[in-house]
């Protein structure tokens, strides 16, 4: 009975993938808000506009950067801090549990890391839009 349930438990995690923290829910109806209120077109955070904001290059004072550049090319694995030659551990929720659970660490990095490639603040579609492509891979 016990390995039945157990079983079942297994399939149905496998089947759901990861599930988004009650805070990174919070997190993205408040931005999906911001982003109507910015975009009357806008409809939801899609995943690959996500994905071509992570891996857009830009050139910052002569020298070529993206996010993929201190988080690797692969959310699952780990990074290097361009800035520090620091490890960063990876940004998948799905392999780093701590990873989109604080709501103040995601908006302090999100700031602070569009500033070091977009030299300007991400807007609320963008944050929505590349947080959906950190959750869902
Ligand atoms: C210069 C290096 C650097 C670049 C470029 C960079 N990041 Fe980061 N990022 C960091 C560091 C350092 C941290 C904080 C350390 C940690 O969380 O392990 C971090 C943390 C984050 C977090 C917080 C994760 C959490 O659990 O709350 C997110 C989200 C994030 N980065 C997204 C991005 C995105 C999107 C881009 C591109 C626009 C980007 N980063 C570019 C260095 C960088």
């Amino acid at each position: 009975m016990k390995k039945k349930v157990s079983l079942v438990f297994v399939i149905a995690s496998l089947s759901y993938g990861y599930e988004p923290s009650g805070v990174l829910k919070g997190y993205l109806e408040e931005l999906k808000v911001e982003a109507k209120k910015e975009n009357k077109e806008f409809k939801d955070f899609d995943n690959n506009r996500g994905k071509e904001i992570f891996f857009t290059k830009k050139i910052v004072d002569g020298k070529e950067i993206s996010c993929v550049t201190c988080h690797s090319n692969n959310l699952r694995t780990s990074g290097i801090n361009s800035k520090t030659n620091k490890v960063i551990e990876p940004l998948s929720p799905s392999v780093n549990k701590t990873r989109l659970t604080d709501l103040k660490e995601m908006e302090k990095w999100l700031k602070r890391n569009f500033n070091d490639v977009y030299k300007r603040e991400g807007t609320a579609q963008e944050k929505g839009d590349v947080l959906t492509f950190i959750y869902k891979n």
